[in-house]
């Protein structure tokens, strides 16, 4: 009872980063020394999922791209002799085993996700938001996938956010089964703070029944006109457990300008080369 595939829904307009996601796909943004979308494969594959679905739009062929081989790039490095670039440009393509899906119109993360039904439609799934880059020992979609593995059903992450973020996630009512680990009985999707049921927010990791399939083709469209991932959970959690697990490790929102400079920032401080080129503009300033 383990989770072999895992879906990549990267369609979305990515308009928070406009107007640079106009031409270019926000997940093809660096963070510092690879695209943003590199951290997401490498947690998929280190948490044991082998086959890469990606449900991808009109804006997004570079990121097919970036995991292909690129015969014209490979001869060059390797007649100019740079053949550690040579070995690391055949490395990224031979990363995953990665499916590509087109979600026609970007009708909302559910809907993406509905997309994936054709190859997803027999087992369970991990799902990875790439936007949300987390770091740490062991990587998000490892810790949910072994609470599927221990408890059966589907499981998502959480985060206890301020007060100040409770309208711009999912929220979920549910009990405390273990320390960290919540059985989700409900769920709102961007609440004010005065309807919302606790403090937890789902973040962008989940391990998905098939099911969800059912409830997702059902679903109408909810906040803000799209069709919600979080309405299909909603539903899957009447019929079958849903896990809600406090995930450890440390978040950075990509999606956003901000988020994705902190993100840079932190993790050149991370790097023993990079800190001091940054400690070097900050004294300088
Ligand atoms: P977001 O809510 O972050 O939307 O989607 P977005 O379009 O990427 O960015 P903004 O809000 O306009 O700036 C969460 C995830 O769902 C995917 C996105 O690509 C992202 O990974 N998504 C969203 C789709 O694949 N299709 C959609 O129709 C909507």
């Amino acid at each position: 009872m383990t989770v072999k595939k895992c879906l990549f829904p990267v369609a979305g307009l990515g308009t928070r980063f406009l107007p640079v996601t106009k031409e270019i796909a926000k997940e093809m943004l660096p963070l510092v020394n690879r695209p943003i979308i590199s951290y997401g494969v490498e947690e998929a594959l280190a948490s044991g999922c082998d086959d890469i679905v990606m449900i991808t739009g009109r804006t997004k062929r570079s990121i097919e791209n970036y995991f292909d081989r690129s015969f014209e790039l490979e001869d060059i490095l390797k007649r100019r002799g740079k053949l550690e670039l040579y070995y690391k440009m055949i490395r990224i393509s031979e990363m995953a085993e990665i499916m590509y899906i087109r979600q026609r119109e970007p009708l909302g993360l559910g809907h993406a996700v509905l997309c994936g039904e054709p190859v997803c439609k027999d087992e369970y799934f991990g799902v990875i938001l790439p936007d949300d880059v987390f770091v740490g020992e062991e990587p998000v979609l490892s810790q949910l996938v072994k609470v599927h593995e221990r408890l059966g059903g589907s499981v998502v992450a959480l985060e206890h956010v301020e007060d100040k973020d409770v309208s711009r996630y999912g929220i979920v009512a549910g009990e405390e089964f273990e320390p960290g680990i919540f059985r989700v009985n409900d769920m709102v999707e961007k609440p004010r703070l005065s309807d919302a049921p606790s403090r937890y927010a789902i973040m962008g990791r989940y391990v998905l029944s098939p099911e969800i399939f059912t409830f997702l083709h059902t679903q109408q469209a909810g906040a803000g006109g799209e069709i919600q991932l979080t309405d299909a959970i909603r539903e899957l959690a009447k019929t079958e457990p849903v896990w809600g697990v406090v995930y450890h490790g440390r978040r950075f929102d990509c999606g956003t300008q901000k988020g994705w400079l902190s993100a840079n920032i932190q993790l050149a401080l991370d790097d023993d080369e990079l800190r001091e080129v940054v400690m070097n503009i900050i004294k300088n300033n």
